[in-house]
């Protein structure tokens, strides 16, 4: 019996303690008594935040000199006319144009491409009319023709108005839009011939 009431007065109290401590008075956001602080409070430092354990004081650190991305291997011809030359003659994509490549590379184009562009590569997106001059159309004359391994040097190099994207993409997700340029450079010559007359003579227009 004595047992039983003793049971009944501890797990009472721890009750009542308990009730009584989640609450606090002053402070309406107070949690209340915490049972293992750091269950809730990680002692690790969080991201840009301060740190005395280094001598600038921040917790994030520069990477190593000479680290390379996951993704992200550097090209490995020089942005010289020499490395474009070879680039153009040696460089492959090594990934087959299939219907889930060009269709992945689609999806990247219509992120970091098409406002320049345009949908079908025509050099008509809306921020080309904005720029001195629009880029070529890719089924035109002046890059039907361009190589993978050209196409690859300027999204790592950038040229002239259109900057690099080397920093954007990874060395995959430029492989498999350039797959997408491939078709835009065939659909314009093919199935679209009158439209791809007009910007040929746009193009020496703006040439001449
Ligand atoms: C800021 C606008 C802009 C964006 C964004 C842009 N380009 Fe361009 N791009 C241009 C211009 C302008 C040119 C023409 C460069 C020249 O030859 O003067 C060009 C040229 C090119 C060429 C032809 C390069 C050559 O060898 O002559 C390719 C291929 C190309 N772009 C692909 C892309 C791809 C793929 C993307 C997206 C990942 C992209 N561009 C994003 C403006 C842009």
């Amino acid at each position: 019996m004595n047992k039983k009431w003793f049971l009944l007065a501890f797990s009472s109290s721890v009750i009542a303690l308990s009730l009584l401590s989640s609450c606090s008075r002053n402070n309406p956001d107070s949690s209340g008594v915490e049972y293992m602080p750091d269950m809730y409070r990680s002692p690790s430092y969080e991201d840009n935040s301060f740190n005395p354990l280094f001598p600038d004081s921040m917790t994030d650190r520069v990477p190593v000199k000479g680290t390379v991305p996951v993704g992200f291997t550097p090209d490995p011809f020089p942005n010289t006319p020499e490395g474009w030359a070879n680039a153009a003659q040696y460089w492959k994509d090594p990934f087959a144009a299939s219907p889930e490549v060009v269709a992945q590379g689609k999806a990247i184009f219509d992120v970091y491409c098409v406002h320049c562009h345009g949908a079908t590569g025509m050099g008509d997106g809306k921020v080309a009319a904005k720029l001195p001059g629009p880029p070529p159309p890719y089924s035109g004359p002046a890059l039907r023709n361009i190589t993978e391994g050209e196409m690859y040097q300027t999204l790592e190099y950038g040229k002239n108005l259109m900057g690099s994207h080397a920093s954007q993409l990874t060395v995959e997700q430029r492989c498999k839009v350039i797959r997408y340029v491939q078709t835009l450079q065939k659909l314009g010559q093919s199935s679209d011939t009158a439209k791809t007359a007009s910007s040929e003579k746009k193009d020496s227009v703006k040439k001449g």
